[in-house]
C-alpha cells in the first residue's frame, strides 16, 4: 500500500472511531489508545464539530459559571506537581476565615455567581465540625445556591456530614487512571486505591461528583490517556475537570514539559462525547498556556468557567502552578471579564445554580 493510501485509510478508522463515540458514547480501551496516537488534525475539528454539536443541543449557548473561593493554601500532602505541597517553603500559608468566605459568597452572590466552590489544600485545621460549620452558614444565606467542595480525601463520614450539612457537590479529580502512573505523579504516602474509594463514597452518598486529570502530566502515555477516557466512561461523573500539566518552579517536575494546547482541545471533544451532557469546566490552566485558552476550551465542547473569587490578596499565594492568570489587582473581577470573552465568542455567562441536565 502506498503512504497516502495508507494515511487515508488510517484516517477513515479515526473517523468511524470517533462517529462511534458521538453515537454510542463509548469505545474499547484499545480503541480510545488507537484514537488518542492516530488523529490527524482533520479528526481533531471532526470530533470537535460533533461535540459543539451536542452541548449547543444540550446547553445551549449557556456557560455556566462557579465561583472559586480557595479558602486556604495550607496542605499535609506532598503531590509532586503541586505548587503548595508542604514541603514547599516558598509558600506563603493562608487561611480564609469563616468571615472572608461568607463575605466573599455575599460578593459572589451580587455578581452572579449561584454556585460557590470551596477549594483548598488537605488542611487538618478545617476540621469536619468546622467545614459543616461554613457549609451550613452557606446553606442558610443562600438557599438558592448549589455549594460545591474540593478539599482532597477525608473520610465516609466527613464526606456524608459535609452533604448533610448543605453541600451538594463535591470535586476530587482523579488525577490519573493509571496506578503506575499515580505512583510517579505522587509519594508513596498517597494511594491510588484510597483515591478511588474516596470517588466511590461520594457517589454513594449522593453527591454531584466531578473527577478529572491534568493532560501531558510527567510519564503519562495514550495508554494512561485511554485509561483516563474509560474510566470516566465507566465511572459516569456528573463533572469532569482537564487542564494542561504546567510545571512549577519548586517541584521536582520544574524542568518538565508543559501539557499541549491541542492535545487538552481534543481531549474536551472526547469527553463531552463519552458523556453529553457532562459538566466540563474550561479551566484556568488552560486560559495560563494561551491568552484565549478558556474560549478555546469553550468552543472544543467545554460549558463551564470558574472564576476567582478569592480576595485578590490572596490569589498570588494559590500557586498550584507558574504564571497562574487572574492573580493580580486587574483581575478582581473576574465574572466581568469572562463575561466578555465568551460572548466575543457567541456564548453567554448564566446566573442560576447551573446543574447536570438530565
Ligand atoms: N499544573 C496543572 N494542574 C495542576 N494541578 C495541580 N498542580 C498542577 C500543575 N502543576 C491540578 C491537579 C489538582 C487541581 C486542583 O489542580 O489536577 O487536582
Ligand atoms: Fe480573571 Fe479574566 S477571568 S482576569
Amino acid at each position: 500500500m502506498d503512504r497516502e493510501n495508507s494515511s487515508t485509510n488510517n484516517n477513515s478508522r479515526i473517523r468511524e472511531l470517533i462517529s462511534r463515540l458521538d453515537t454510542e458514547h463509548r469505545l474499547s480501551l484499545s480503541e480510545y489508545e488507537e484514537v488518542l496516537k492516530n488523529r490527524t488534525e482533520e479528526d481533531e475539528k471532526f470530533a470537535q464539530e460533533l461535540a459543539v454539536k451536542w452541548r449547543k443541543k444540550i446547553y445551549g449557548n449557556g456557560v455556566y459559571t462557579r465561583g472559586l473561593i480557595e479558602f486556604t493554601n495550607y496542605c499535609k500532602n506532598n503531590c509532586h506537581y503541586c505548587g503548595i505541597q508542604s514541603s514547599n517553603h516558598e509558600v506563603e500559608r493562608y487561611r480564609l476565615t469563616k468571615e472572608d468566605i461568607l463575605s466573599c459568597c455575599e460578593e459572589g452572590y451580587r455578581l452572579g455567581f449561584r454556585t460557590f466552590v470551596l477549594q483548598g489544600g488537605e488542611d487538618p485545621y478545617f476540621t469536619d465540625e468546622r467545614m459543616v460549620d461554613i457549609i451550613k452558614s452557606i446553606r442558610k444565606n443562600y438557599p438558592d445556591c448549589a455549594i460545591t467542595i474540593s478539599i482532597g480525601e477525608r473520610t465516609k463520614e466527613s464526606y456524608k456530614a459535609f452533604f448533610d450539612a448543605g453541600a451538594d457537590r463535591y470535586l476530587l479529580r482523579h488525577e490519573t487512571a493509571d496506578r503506575e502512573h499515580y505512583n510517579i505523579l505522587h509519594p508513596k504516602e498517597l494511594s491510588f486505591d484510597k483515591r478511588r474509594e474516596c470517588l466511590g463514597y461520594l457517589k454513594e452518598i449522593g453527591y454531584q461528583v466531578g473527577c478529572g486529570f491534568m493532560v501531558g502530566s510527567p510519564g503519562q502515555t495514550y495508554h494512561t490517556l485511554a485509561e483516563d477516557l474509560y474510566f470516566i466512561q465507566e465511572f459516569q461523573p456528573e463533572m469532569c475537570g482537564i487542564g494542561p500539566f504546567i510545571p512549577q518552579h519548586s517541584t521536582i517536575f520544574a524542568d518538565k514539559k508543559q501539557g499541549e494546547l491541542s492535545e487538552t482541545l481534543f481531549l474536551l471533544s472526547l469527553l463531552r462525547l463519552i458523556k453529553p451532557n457532562l459538566l466540563i469546566p474550561s479551566t484556568t490552566a488552560l486560559g495560563t498556556i494561551h491568552p484565549r485558552g478558556r474560549e478555546m476550551g469553550i468552543d472544543a465542547g467545554a460549558n463551564v468557567v470558574m472564576p476567582n473569587l478569592s480576595p485578590v490578596s490572596v490569589r498570588k499565594k494559590y500557586a498550584l502552578y507558574d504564571n497562574k492568570i487572574c492573580t493580580g489587582d486587574e483581575s478582581a473581577q473576574c465574572r466581568s471579564c469572562l463575561n466578555q470573552r465568551m460572548s466575543s465568542i457567541g456564548y453567554e455567562l448564566v446566573t442560576n445554580r447551573g446543574d447536570i441536565k438530565k
